[in-house]
């Protein structure tokens, strides 16, 4: 019987390929191809494993005459285009779990880098201005946090606030009231978070309901003062309207992980003060790395061997 062929096109923790070899797969490591590149090369395939650099557009996905599955080392599918896919029966498949810590606790590293403003007085006492009274921060101890989407990343976001002594308010369609007493966390409408929190974090996936959820006029609802965080998805926070709010004061601190366009090499929110950022580095540690390459490679591994189906 011949192998099921398998593409790893991004790069990933090397165990991946090893895994797709002990499950009788034969696998191809080759990364950073031009989209023509992996149009010539992708009807060899049985299956795609990709992180977030591999875009898998409609035209790759016509030339993969045999593809069964795609598998996203990570959380989110953005990079799929999952109409096509689905429409040539090919399964998508990603790893929600992987990197739920890691992106957490990016979180709560913004959180602390946006309460004590680390980045700016790293800088300037870099710089040897030994800024001692230029950054007076606050305690995060009995502040608000507004959690915004209360799924895997936002519970554990939750559990670490909590930990700090943070209130949580919640807000998520699909938070159950049994689940908010679980986690420790009051159940709210949108309006009542904004209303109620110090901190405001994100932890949902961008959808049409989710777009813009911070939108100027919500923006405007928040509470003087606050400081937001967003470590999910680019398009959550309407960007113009976050600036016009930092630079007019009542945002107190922003920080971004992603943006609206990535990679962004350049945004209005640059350089504005009390806004920091980072290139999408939620999932980059060492531990969530293998986690995702590893649970890929197995889920992918098994459809292809066993017809099996897990996170698709
Ligand atoms: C994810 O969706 O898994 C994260 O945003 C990480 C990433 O895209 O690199």
């Amino acid at each position: 019987m011949t192998k099921p062929r398998v593409l790893i096109s991004d790069k990933m923790d090397p165990n991946a390929a090893r895994i797709f070899e002990i499950r009788g797969c034969d696998v191809d490591v080759i990364t950073g191809e031009t989209p023509e590149q992996l149009i010539a090369r992708i009807g060899d395939y049985d299956g795609l494993a990709i992180r977030s650099s591999t875009k898998v557009t409609k035209e790759i996905l016509a030339a993969a005459k045999n593809l069964k599955v795609i598998g996203r080392a990570g959380i989110g599918v953005d990079n799929v285009d999952i109409p096509a896919a689905s429409a040539q029966g090919v399964v998508v498949m990603n790893t929600p779990f992987g990197n739920s810590i890691t992106t957490a606790e990016h979180a709560i590293a913004m959180i602390f880098a946006l309460a004590r403003q680390i980045p700016e007085a790293n800088a300037q006492t870099q710089q040897g201005l030994w800024p001692k009274n230029g950054f007076m921060g606050v305690e995060v101890t009995g502040k608000t946090l507004g959690l915004i989407g209360a799924g895997n990343i936002g519970s554990i976001v939750a559990s670490r606030a909590l930990g700090l002594k943070m209130k949580v308010v919640a807000f998520d369609p699909f938070l159950t009231p049994e689940r908010a007493v679980e986690m420790g966390v009051e159940k709210a409408d949108l309006d009542t978070l904004l209303e109620k929190a110090d901190f405001i974090t994100l932890h949902t996936p961008l959808t049409d309901q989710t777009r813009n959820i911070l939108s100027a006029e919500n923006l405007a609802k928040t509470k003087k003062g606050v400081r937001i965080v967003n470590c999910a998805r680019g398009g959550l926070i309407d960007e113009a309207a976050l600036k016009t709010m930092l630079d007019n004061g009542h945002v107190a601190g922003a920080a971004l992980d992603v943006f609206q366009t990535e990679p962004a090499k350049d945004s209005p929110l640059f350089g504005t003060p009390n806004f920091i950022c980072t290139p999408h580095l939620g999932a980059s540690t060492t531990e969530a790395q293998v986690n995702v390459a590893l649970q890929v490679a197995e889920q992918l591994a098994d459809f292809l061997v066993n017809g099996g189906v897990t996170n698709a």
